[in-house]
């Protein structure tokens, strides 16, 4: 290996790996150094340029801790989680979005039928639809619906010190009929955070850190694939320049106005308590099931 060149390098780290206990790891880890020495090649890196990418890698290791993840944002405003999100779809499922950073493990039970919207301030929305089996079509009873949003004012509970720790978080489950409702106000756009490398990045690139509005949800059930996901209202101008790049043209829903309360199911908890004029938002969610081959029933 002492004659090691541009050309040969990549073949090289190959080699030297051979011996790799676990081959999907070495097929992955010389995949990704061969990809570098393309990179390198093709922009024709300099080391001074490279030594201040490590840089930036170091400064995202100090910004990360446990309430925040610099990688993590990286790999969303580099568009790797949405292109891993999209590579690992199981077809015919509603396809998934990015987790992002606001998921809380452990959210407080949600009735089905439940009210995330609590009176505060926002215009409400009534969320109604159910989960279904992507193979034949059936509702899926006893799915869980993992839901978090943020607040009017554009923060998430964790953002915010006026909300409380788990405002805007819930998990409900589906009925029988694979049905689920529930209260909330509508999502709102923000800017991820901007204060660290990922946001460098992205005033190096001239881009913007919007996301469109959005209503996270993670969709659950027994011998299923489950699903990450998010919902996108398709009125809002940031749909086209997510940040993220994680808006999927299924995942974007309609909006409605509506001023007949009768008309909400009667098991939602907050429907005597709608104002005069709220939203509606509907979706099915198609989840694959574990074993069996998939066709999206019509
Ligand atoms: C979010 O959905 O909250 C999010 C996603 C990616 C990066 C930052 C925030
Ligand atoms: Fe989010």
């Amino acid at each position: 290996m002492r004659s090691v060149r541009p050309g040969t390098i990549s073949a090289a780290f190959a080699d030297a790996s051979a011996n790799a206990p676990d081959s999907r790891t070495r097929d992955m880890l010389v995949s990704l150094a061969t990809a570098l020495h393309d990179f390198v090649i093709k922009t024709q890196l300099s080391n001074d340029e490279w030594r201040a990418g490590i840089a930036a890698l170091a400064r995202a290791g100090e910004t990360s801790g446990d309430a925040r993840n610099e990688f993590s944002l990286l790999s969303d405003m580099l568009g790797i989680s949405s292109l891993v999100n999209m590579i690992s779809a199981q077809e015919s499922a509603t396809p998934s979005s990015v987790l992002g950073p606001f998921h809380q493990r452990r959210a407080p039970k949600l009735p089905n039928g439940g009210d995330l919207w609590k009176g505060q301030p926002g215009e409400v929305l009534v969320m109604t639809g159910g989960v279904f089996d992507a193979a034949t079509g059936e509702p899926v009873a006893g799915a869980t619906l993992d839901l978090w949003q943020n607040a009017d004012n554009g923060l998430y509970a964790a953002q915010d010190s006026q909300q409380r720790g788990r405002n805007y978080h819930g998990i409900l489950r589906t009925d029988a009929q694979g049905r689920y409702a529930f209260t909330t106000t509508r999502p709102v756009p923000y800017t991820v955070p901007t204060d660290g490398v990922a946001g460098e990045m992205l005033r190096l690139l001239g881009r913007e850190a919007w996301r469109p509005a959005h209503l996270h949800v993670i969709v659950e059930a027994k011998g299923y694939h489950q699903i990450v996901t998010e919902l996108f209202p398709d009125d809002d101008p940031w749909l086209d320049r997510d940040a993220a790049f994680a808006v999927r043209e299924e995942l974007v829903i309609h909006f409605e106005r509506c001023s007949d309360k009768g008309a909400m199911p009667d098991w939602l908890e907050a429907r005597d308590r709608l104002p005069p004029e709220f939203l509606t938002g509907s979706m099915k969610f198609y989840i694959a099931p574990k074993t069996r081959t998939l066709e999206r029933p019509t």
